[in-house]
């Protein structure tokens, strides 16, 4: 090589290096958009928590860059959403957006996170669409789809011999997914549903419903509520005097973070998640000793959610050393990922949702006991995502 192009590379050299140097200087603003009021409000606590937690656990730093947070109350009303996604992405400019709990706003977020390329990462919010027709290489769910444990479930209650079953549950897309999963497994192994009840979200008033179950006389009923909602519709399904005859089952979020509150009425209950009481691996002990430790309560489905959505955002930004121009880089790392779960390990899936065991509990106390897994590395089918 010639003296004047050693020169030149030396030049060049110089030049970069204060420009990567800034870059590992400045921080990387996550924008968490929770729930802080509301029926979902714990759980937009418990998912700040878990990702807060494991960044600290990281020394505050994930890729080698500083990690900052700029936090807006979506309070699960999709009609803020687009206003309230705009606020992180404009006024806060944040790098990387996280969020949310309710689908409807989750999926208003995808689509501006899809339009204007940011890195989205959903800690939650189940609707099927945002690892299906709406999936995108920037597109990452740390969850679940709604389609996942309601499937299980349906093969569940199918195994359990019930043939009619009537689903109740919010009016809105976690809800009719919910029950469209149940119902795509339970009627391929010959059960029926005969009966789809709704209310509209947030509503609690179920005691018209209960009374129509009660009439109906189904086998057994299967149901997605979730938060403030699942505490109150457990509460009045045992005091109407149907959880001795009518066997009530549910999608986890039934049960999950809402033991404390729904006290005997919750006992007994089967419910199929992607996370347990009493898994017992040496990465979920560690986990809920650290959770306990830091918050002083006990960790549930969404704090792990929130805690997997850091340690997957990690993997990307330590793959491409904290440079998030790097986009094709970072989704290849995770999409090559095992991911070290406390719900134990996954992969994600060609649309980006997690590949992961649905386990079957049953309440306890105030622990959604394992008992068994339902649905071995299940795969959302990704319906509609063409990346
Ligand atoms: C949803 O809207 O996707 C959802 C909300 C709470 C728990 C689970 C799912």
């Amino acid at each position: 090589m010639k003296k004047i192009q050693i020169a030149l590379i030396g030049t060049a050299l110089a030049l970069c290096a204060p420009l990567a140097l800034a870059q590992s200087a400045t921080k990387i603003k996550v924008g968490l958009m929770l729930p802080a009021s509301g029926t979902y409000a714990a759980l937009g606590t418990a998912i700040e928590n878990g990702f807060k937690l494991y960044v600290a656990e990281q020394g505050g730093k994930l890729g080698g860059r500083e990690i900052e947070y700029a936090r807006v109350d979506d309070e699960s009303d999709p009609a803020k959403a687009v206003d309230n996604v705009n606020k992180l992405l404009k006024r806060d400019n944040v790098d990387v957006l996280v969020g949310t709990v309710h689908s409807g706003v989750a999926t208003a977020m995808a689509k501006v996170a899809k339009e204007t390329g940011t890195l989205f990462i959903d800690p939650n919010a189940g609707a099927d669409a945002i690892t299906g027709s709406m999936c995108a290489p920037t597109t990452f769910r740390s969850s679940f789809s709604m389609w996942q444990s309601a499937y299980a479930m349906g093969e569940v209650m199918a195994a359990k011999g019930y043939k009619n079953v009537v689903t109740i549950t919010w009016k809105y897309a976690a809800g009719d997914e919910s029950v469209r999963g149940f119902k795509e497994a339970f009627e391929k192994a010959g059960g029926k549903v005969v009966k789809e009840l709704n209310v509209p979200f947030p509503n609690v008033e179920f005691q018209p419903l209960l009374t129509e179950i009660a009439a109906t006389k189904p086998d057994a009923v299967y149901t997605f509520f979730a938060g403030a909602g699942a505490i109150k519709f457990v509460k009045d399904y045992a005091a109407a005097g149907l959880k001795k005859s009518i066997p009530l089952y549910g999608s986890g979020f039934l049960t999950d973070g809402t033991l404390e509150a729904q006290g005997a009425d919750a006992e007994g209950l089967l419910t199929t998640s992607h996370y347990a009481d009493g898994l017992g691996s040496a990465r979920d002990n560690a986990f809920r000793q650290a959770y306990a430790k830091a918050y002083k309560m006990e960790p549930d489905v969404y704090a792990v959610q929130g805690y997997d959505a850091a340690q997957m955002l990690a993997i990307g930004l330590n793959a491409v050393k904290g440079d998030l121009t790097k986009k094709a880089e970072f989704a290849m790392a995770l999409e090559k990922a095992k991911i070290d779960s406390p719900r134990g390990p996954f992969t994600l899936s060609r649309s980006h949702n997690p590949v992961q065991d649905i386990y079957l509990r049953q309440v306890v106390g105030k622990q959604n006991k394992i008992i068994g897994v339902a649905s071995k590395a299940l795969a959302d089918p990704g319906r509609g995502c063409t990346m």
